[in-house]
């Protein structure tokens, strides 16, 4: 027995008893915290995909095994995409010529072939590309046609999981961003809307954002001092202006996706209406001339609208002429697709009158210059 009155086993046992009740409250707090957690179930779905996904990448890959990859590389690998598995290849932008072939030697030559350019540091691939350009303009399709065409692996980071309050220790994810890619490389990491996330840093700014932003850039300015290795940081954005400086110094490559001019206009309408069933009187040159304003998304809206009509008019049909008592027969059904009309050029016309009010409504096309159809 000590001053305190207890004896030798008394404390052994009351310190046993305490350790034993801290860990079942830690366990049964972190356990009610994950089901209290909204967006438990589908974390769970996305670090089952990515473990299959690495599973997969590493029986491909003699180099890597499975049980290199810690668990914050494993929620990243969540938003990773093999290069096969990329549907979008630069046959599926039109009117960009130029700016592609630039982007092929600057970016992607270097990657495929580093022993042309493994004497000059000067003439490694850049470790920062930014793609910027008004909304709707093919800067997603590019960047997945550069990690396709390259061959690279693809992290399509959605930047919101760095600041989720529920993953917490957001800096051991930001720092598994990049020994993920690294381990992965050749790969690039998308940012998409770049700007939201690397905005220029304020006073205004939270303490934790603003230290996030700067374990980023210490962690990219890693990428840029090995010269051998082959991640590339590749961000888009609609507000360049936004940006911090130091970002932009970080991104040396930057390519200015525009909004389409008449010649662009009319690559972008053939290539939407090359494998559509079209009428003989469909003038894509007339639609091209008075879509000016129009992003590659509103003309592929305005295309898809069009070939909405005409199934619209078959059903219509089919409405009145079941009302005119005449019931449809099997063959009319199985000639459903014979007897659609192909899209017409009125389609056209109407689809793009509707969107153009719409947008006007919005406000996101000025009234003038004003070009009419007829
Ligand atoms: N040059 C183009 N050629 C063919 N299709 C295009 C082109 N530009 C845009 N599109 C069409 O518009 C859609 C949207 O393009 P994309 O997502 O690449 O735009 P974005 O520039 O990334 O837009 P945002 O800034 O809103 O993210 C594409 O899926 C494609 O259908
Ligand atoms: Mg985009």
């Amino acid at each position: 027995m000590n001053d305190s009155g207890f004896t030798r086993t008394e404390m052994v046992s009351l310190v046993v008893r305490l350790t034993i009740v801290s860990a079942v409250t830690f366990w049964s707090i972190k356990w009610l915290l994950n089901q209290v957690d909204p967006t438990n179930k589908s974390k769970k779905k996305a670090r089952q995909t990515a473990q299959e996904q690495l599973k997969r990448i590493a029986l491909n890959n003699q180099k890597l095994q499975i049980d290199q990859f810690n668990d914050y590389e494993m929620m990243i690998a969540a938003h990773l995409v093999n290069p096969h598995d990329i549907k979008v290849t630069w046959g599926d932008i039109a009117g960009l010529e130029s700016l592609i072939q630039e982007l092929r030697e600057t970016v992607i030559l270097p990657i495929q072939r580093k022993d042309l350019f493994a004497d000059s540091l000067l003439t490694t691939a850049p470790k920062g590309v930014l793609l910027h350009g008004p909304p709707g303009c093919g800067k997603t399709l590019i960047a997945k046609a550069t990690a396709r065409d390259a061959g690279t692996y693809f992290i399509n980071l959605d930047l919101s999981i760095l600041t989720d309050k529920w993953y917490g220790e957001s800096q051991k994810l930001a720092s598994a961003v990049f020994t993920l890619a690294i381990k992965l490389q050749p790969c690039i990491i998308f940012i998409d809307e770049i700007d939201s996330f690397l905005r220029a840093r304020n006073s205004t700014d939270h303490e934790a954002t603003a230290m996030m932003k700067a374990q980023f850039m210490s962690l990219w300015d890693g990428l840029i001092t090995d010269p051998n290795c082959t991640v590339i940081i590749m961000g888009a954005t609609n507000r360049p202006q936004d940006l911090d400086k130091a970002i932009l110094r970080r991104m040396p490559a930057t390519f200015h996706v525009p909004m389409p001019n008449i010649a662009q206009r009319r690559q972008i309408l053939s290539l939407i209406l090359e494998h559509e069933p079209t009428s003989p009187d469909v003038d894509v040159e007339v639609i091209a001339k008075v879509t000016d304003g129009f992003s590659g998304s509103d003309l592929r809206e305005l295309c898809r609208n069009a070939a909405v009509y005409r199934v619209r008019d078959y059903v219509r049909q089919e409405i009145s002429s079941n009302l005119n008592g005449r019931p449809r027969n099997n063959s009319e059904d199985e000639q459903f697709h014979d007897t659609l009309r192909p899209i017409m050029m009125d389609d056209l016309k109407y689809s793009y009158r509707k969107m153009r009010e719409s947008k006007i409504q919005c406000g996101s096309l000025n009234i003038q210059p004003r070009i009419d159809l007829d």
